[in-house]
């Protein structure tokens, strides 16, 4: 569906705007609401898009849809090799280019990345415990992600901001000190509610850390004020005493569907209009028989006039996703 200037916009008049892409199914880690501890098959590299490819789809989907934002996600995007070279070819679209990565290699990363043209960094971290941290990630790492932290700082990514996925049962003691690490550091720490993409189906309704929860226990430490909305999906408080800010992300109990201007590239290449939508086109093979920018197009705004409503997590029709964040590219 197209409105008369261009805009990717589906059938509920959502223009889309931002593009993610998934550049690996890859991890070095194995966190537990994403993959299984063992036996994940990689996709064969051959499967995999080639720069080429993700470059061509990128700048038709800038040029003919007003993308203004892309980012990069796995995996682990830092697991794919010469990755300060795509996003070189990225950044000159013009856009504003981020990067979710879980920090592992950011150490050694950070300033070929910045170097690049990378403008933004989300950080992955679900604890400051060594223990606790190499539980969920299957790897004694903690330090690493730390250094990576300090590096991202280091090479002028600001603000640097920290995904933490809350987890009842997991990590809810850890709230309050992810805040005062956040206050400490300079860090925008961001708090997602878990959602049911766990590859091992653990996922339970009461596995949830609400807003609610994690607003009730930042804020019993450290009064916090809204910060009006804007149009990412994270809603922002600030402290009243100056220290900085936190986001939340309610993906469950509150979710942003009405206003989702995304829009996934899988590490095959293939085009969803939303994590938990249950059918995707696939474009890398389009682009192996030969597609024409034309046919690109009509194939993309296809799958993105077909986006549903809202993901529906806890409503009785809902479907779980065969993939994982890891697969879909997060
Ligand atoms: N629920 C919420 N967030 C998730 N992520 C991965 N899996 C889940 C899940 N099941 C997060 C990662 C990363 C971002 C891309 O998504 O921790 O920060
Ligand atoms: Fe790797 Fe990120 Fe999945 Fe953890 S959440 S296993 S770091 S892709």
């Amino acid at each position: 569906m197209s409105d008369s200037t261009g805009n990717l916009v589906d059938s509920f008049g959502r223009v889309h705007r931002d593009l993610r892409i998934s550049v690996t199914d890859r991890c070095n880690y194995r966190c537990s609401y994403c993959m299984p501890a063992e036996g994940m098959d990689w996709m064969p590299r051959e499967a995999i898009l080639t720069f080429e490819e993700i470059e061509r789809i990128a700048a038709l989907m800038v040029n003919r849809f007003g993308i203004t934002s892309i980012r990069l996600t796995g995996g682990e995007p830092l697991v794919r090799a010469h990755l300060p070279l795509l996003i070189s070819k990225l950044a000159a679209l013009g856009v504003d280019l981020t990067m979710t990565t879980n920090g592992s290699r950011l150490a050694e990363a950070a300033v070929d990345l910045r170097a690049a043209g990378l403008n933004r960094l989300n950080i992955s971290i679900d604890s400051l415990d060594r223990q606790r941290f190499a539980q969920i990630t299957g790897r004694d790492d903690l330090e690493s992600v730390l250094a990576g932290i300090k590096a991202a700082q280091a090479a002028g990514f600001d603000p640097v901001k920290i995904n933490v996925v809350a987890m009842a049962g997991v990590n809810h003691d850890e709230i309050v000190d992810f805040a005062e690490f956040g206050r400490a550091q300079g860090l925008l720490i961001r708090f997602i509610e878990f959602m049911p993409l766990d590859a091992t189906h653990e996922w339970l309704p009461t596995s949830v850390l609400s807003q609610e929860a994690i607003l009730a226990a930042v804020g019993g430490a450290h009064p916090l004020e809204p910060i009006p909305r804007d149009s990412s999906p994270a809603q922002s408080f600030r402290y009243v005493d100056g220290g900085g800010e936190i986001g939340v992300i309610p993906s469950v109990t509150a979710p942003f569907c009405d206003n989702c201007d995304r829009v996934r590239i899988t590490a095959e290449g293939s085009l969803r209009n939303c994590l938990f939508s249950t059918a995707e086109t696939d474009l890398r093979e389009l682009l192996t028989n030969g597609a024409t920018d034309n046919d690109l197009e009509s194939a993309i705004r296809s799958e993105v006039a077909a986006k549903a409503v809202g993901h529906g997590i806890g409503k009785p029709t809902f479907v779980r996703p065969r993939k994982s964040m890891s697969q879909l590219g997060g």
